[in-house]
């Protein structure tokens, strides 16, 4: 996609309802071509960084992987290991990996601080998940959408759990290709009333609608992909006997996904609290895609890799 060249992926906010879908199919173009095993080096001699404040399995393992497979090179760091543990400056690291390395993937407690290392960083920054989004799950939530459903006009999204970090991206990314979207939260666990402002902004140039429930069933019902995510997430661990009761109701279940379109997809950025967010029954069910949706995540992402690195 050759108006993100250079660019930084903060968030999806920022790029086009064209851009997101360019990524989307570009992503799967470079599946077809991986599993073909002719994926091209369009990144030899490229290096990015990969700094962890947090854990990680997918984002760690996908970005890794796909820049090997691009002919480039991911360089692991958990960021308590870096000076930036021991405090030094967002300002004086980013200047300084400027000069080593070519783009910085980096997974942090503060998008505030993300957007600060971007603001110096002469280089790339992506965003490998942050309290307020994870737009890099988002675009292999879209890939998976369009490889199962193959259009997304008229499709109806369901998102119940949380109102955090993956459904604000999944919002805005549904709003970027047309999905009518429908977040259920208990009170209090709503997103963000910016996040879901703009989406509804997006959605409305692309002829859909976002819309907002207390009631997860409202939002089932006859929805053609139902989402969710963990009620606890890193760094809430404190909280989580709180939102273990606060989210009573709000489980995947057989019985709400009975009212879901029979064809409905379930999806889970994971990892996945079974019997928690979701019943073992659905997650582990014939309409779940879940290790499709994770799969993804390496060829999504290496389409943000090749738009934004790549001579
Ligand atoms: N979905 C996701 O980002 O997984 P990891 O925390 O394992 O990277
Ligand atoms: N919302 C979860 C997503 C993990 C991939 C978290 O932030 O922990």
């Amino acid at each position: 996609v050759d108006s993100l060249k250079g660019k930084d992926l903060l968030s999806l906010s920022h790029y086009t309802s064209k851009e997101v879908q360019q990524l989307v199919e570009l992503a799967i173009q470079l599946k077809t071509i991986t599993k073909a095993g002719k994926c091209p080096k369009l990144l030899e001699g490229k290096t990015l960084a990969m700094i962890f404040e947090k854990n990680s399995t997918r984002t760690r393992i996908s970005f890794e992987v796909g820049m090997h497979q691009l002919g480039g090179e991911g360089m692991f760091m958990n960021a308590r290991d870096l000076q930036i543990g021991r405090g030094e400056s967002v300002h004086d690291t980013a200047h300084v990996m400027s000069g080593y390395v070519d783009g910085i993937m980096i997974r942090a407690n503060s998008h505030a601080m993300v957007k600060e290392l971007a603001a110096h960083a002469s280089i790339p920054v992506i965003n490998g998940l942050t309290d307020l989004a994870h737009p890099c799950q988002a675009l292999a939530d879209l890939e998976t959408i369009a490889e199962v459903k193959k259009d997304f006009k008229g499709l109806k999204l369901a998102y119940i759990g949380d109102g955090n970090n993956v459904a604000h991206s999944l919002v805005i990314a549904a709003a970027h290709v047309g999905m009518d979207v429908v977040v259920a939260t208990p009170q209090d666990y709503e997103p963000s009333g910016d996040v879901m402002k703009k989406a509804a902004e997006i959605a409305a140039t692309n002829g859909s609608t976002v819309t907002f429930t207390n009631n997860p069933f409202e939002a089932a019902k006859d929805a053609d992909v139902i989402y969710t995510d963990v009620w606890t997430s890193m760094g809430q661990e404190e909280e989580s006997t709180k939102r273990l009761q606060d989210f009573a109701g709000f489980q995947i279940s057989e019985e709400l996904v009975a009212i879901a379109k029979p064809d409905y997809m379930f999806l889970h950025c994971l990892p996945a609290h079974r019997e928690e967010e979701v019943a073992t029954a659905v997650i582990d069910g014939e309409n779940s895609y879940i290790f499709q949706q994770a799969e993804n995540r390496l060829h999504a992402q290496k389409a943000v890799l090749v738009s934004v690195l790549a001579d």
